[in-house]
């Protein structure tokens, strides 16, 4: 029997924090959330502060799955330790970022041309996850689609598989081939039977993903960008389209209030500019609205702006 496609925020480097999370949590939840790529050996380092900060959560965000990158399996090892005592639901390996300072260092999409490296960053972090499940999100291969690449991820014993439709080389430049996903579901079978393949790539809608679901049998989509153009994307009849100004800006106050509780003044208020480019949208004068946000210098400054409108 099918069981029902879940649903997953994808990460989303600056996007899906903490704040933005549980905003998405009130709005519409997905199945699943993700943190941010969290650098190991940047964690396990004197810099720990600076990245320890990515790893928050609440109670809304649940259930929530940490993603990982780094060199050195060793910290793949103990950072896993680490995440199982704060509670995430999985761990996921970041073996698709395109990132050129990335990839020069031989990490992220770059392990698809190293797989000594990437079998003791699996192992090691299966280890230290003891009974966590551990997940890979990849691209479809390097510069080409390179399917002996899944192929050997699924000989990993990992529980889930999540492809983004691109190669490396491909960036998000053209559109994303499920089509190419086809071999890997029938390598999973082949293979690995237990192991889920989550597809990503180009989703807008929830109907368009239980569509892509149903036609690639996948057991998961994982959408990205997608929240960006509908905060409400995981529901079944999202209300973005007829919200109006007031309930817009509502949204947007809501975001900056979250953000000062959690920051305080520690981050620079700019971040919070594609945010402003999201909610900010679709009605008469959104345009000169969002540039008079967006000068605000301070986060008190913006939602005293936010608060005038
Ligand atoms: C601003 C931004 C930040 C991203 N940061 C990450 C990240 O930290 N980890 C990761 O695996 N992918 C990251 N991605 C890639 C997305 O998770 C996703 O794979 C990609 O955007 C394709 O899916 P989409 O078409 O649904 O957006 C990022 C994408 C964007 C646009």
């Amino acid at each position: 029997m099918q069981t029902r496609t879940k649903f997953i925020l994808a990460p989303m480097y600056e996007v899906t924090d903490t704040v933005f999370r549980r905003l998405i949590s009130e709005l519409s939840p997905p199945d699943v959330f993700y943190t941010e790529f969290v650098n190991v050996d940047g964690l396990q380092s004197k810099g720990r502060d600076a990245v320890i900060s990515k790893l928050k959560f609440t109670r809304k965000e649940k259930p929530i799955i940490a993603q990982i990158w780094g060199s050195k399996p060793d910290n793949f090892y103990k950072t896993s330790q680490e995440l199982v005592k704060m509670g995430f639901a999985g761990i996921d390996i970041n073996m698709g970022c395109p990132d050129k300072n990335v990839t020069k260092a031989g990490l992220c999409s770059a392990l698809i041309n190293n797989r000594e490296l990437a079998k003791e960053i699996i192992d090691a972090t299966k280890r230290g996850a003891g009974k966590l499940p551990v997940s890979v999100k990849t691209r479809l291969g390097y510069n080409s689609v390179d399917y002996s690449w899944h192929e050997f991820l699924l000989n990993q014993g990992i529980d889930t598989l999540i492809v983004h439709a691109r190669t490396k080389k491909q960036m998000s430049k053209v559109p994303a081939d499920y089509e190419a996903i086809k071999e890997i579901v029938k390598l999973r079978n082949k293979i690995s039977p237990n192991t889920k393949i989550v597809g990503n790539g180009d989703v807008f809608s929830k109907q368009q993903g239980i569509e892509l679901a149903k036609k690639y049998k996948l057991d998961g989509i994982m959408i990205g960008r997608g929240i960006f153009k509908d905060p409400f994307v995981f529901s079944d009849n999202s209300p973005w389209e007829k919200l109006s100004k007031k309930q817009r800006v509502k949204i947007f106050k809501r975001h900056a209030k979250l953000w000062k509780k959690t920051y305080g003044d520690s981050k620079p208020v700019y971040i919070l500019n594609k945010f402003c480019k999201i909610y900010i949208n679709n009605f008469d004068g959104a345009k000169e609205l969002r540039d008079d946000l967006m000068k605000a210098s301070s986060i008190d400054e913006l939602i005293s702006k936010l608060k005038q409108i």
